[in-house]
């Protein structure tokens, strides 16, 4: 591939699902169809993320709209953490929803129901019909996922983890901490393997 990063040029934005019981940091997020009052989102979500198993096990679902100026520990606590081992829903300040976590500070959430899903190899395309919604700050710009590859040093320099090392992968930026990235390791956003991995200098 002459450059993967080609796809850093998608537009799309910075959200955080959240369902009971956990969550992640997404970008693969589409508005896919509406029609009167029924309007339908997509979120991909890689199978080795603890959220896949959650968004599997419930029926509802909810994104929040990050804003360029959200609070780094945000991105560090949904994107580098798993669910498995902290609760991130009392880590970072969350309301329920219909039912569903959402964040307190955001430009604002969506609550959906799950409605459809597609499977490949890697991932789950999930499905929702918007159910709730709301606007929490009108004047906060959306982050999009090319802002945050231009700020990621800032907007991730939290989550660097002591004593360990990060590998970056060359395709989308994500950053997996470890002595060795294992051999069957998929990276959970581009779903590309090992070989993508680089020892962060
Ligand atoms: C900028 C960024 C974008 C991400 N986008 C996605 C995504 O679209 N889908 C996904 O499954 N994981 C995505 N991730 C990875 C998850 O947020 C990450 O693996 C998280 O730690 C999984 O947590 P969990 O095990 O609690 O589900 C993204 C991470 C970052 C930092």
């Amino acid at each position: 591939m002459k450059n993967p990063k080609i796809t850093h040029k998608i537009t799309q934005g910075m959200y955080v699902l959240t369902v009971p019981g956990g969550g992640c940091v997404v970008d693969a997020v589409a508005r896919v169809g509406s029609s009167g009052d029924q309007v339908l989102v997509a979120v991909s979500v890689a199978k080795t993320n603890h959220s896949h198993k959650l968004l599997s096990d419930n029926a509802r679902f909810a994104l929040s709209v990050l804003g360029e100026h959200c609070d780094p520990d945000i991105i560090k606590t949904f994107g580098f953490n798993s669910s498995k081992d902290i609760d991130k829903c009392t880590t970072c300040e969350t309301m329920e929803i219909s039912d569903v976590p959402v964040l307190k500070k955001s430009v604002g959430y969506m609550v959906l129901d799950k409605f459809d899903q597609i499977e490949n190899d890697t991932h789950t395309i999930f499905i929702g019909k918007l159910i709730e919604g709301d606007i929490l700050d009108d004047s906060a710009q959306p982050m999009t996922y090319a802002y945050y590859q231009d700020h990621k040093d800032d907007l991730a320099k939290a989550s660097t983890t002591a004593g360990k090392t990060a590998w970056v992968c060359k395709a989308c930026g994500y950053i997996y901490y470890g002595e060795e990235v294992p051999d069957d390791y998929i990276c959970p956003l581009c779903g590309l393997g090992k070989a993508y991995f680089e020892k962060k200098q």
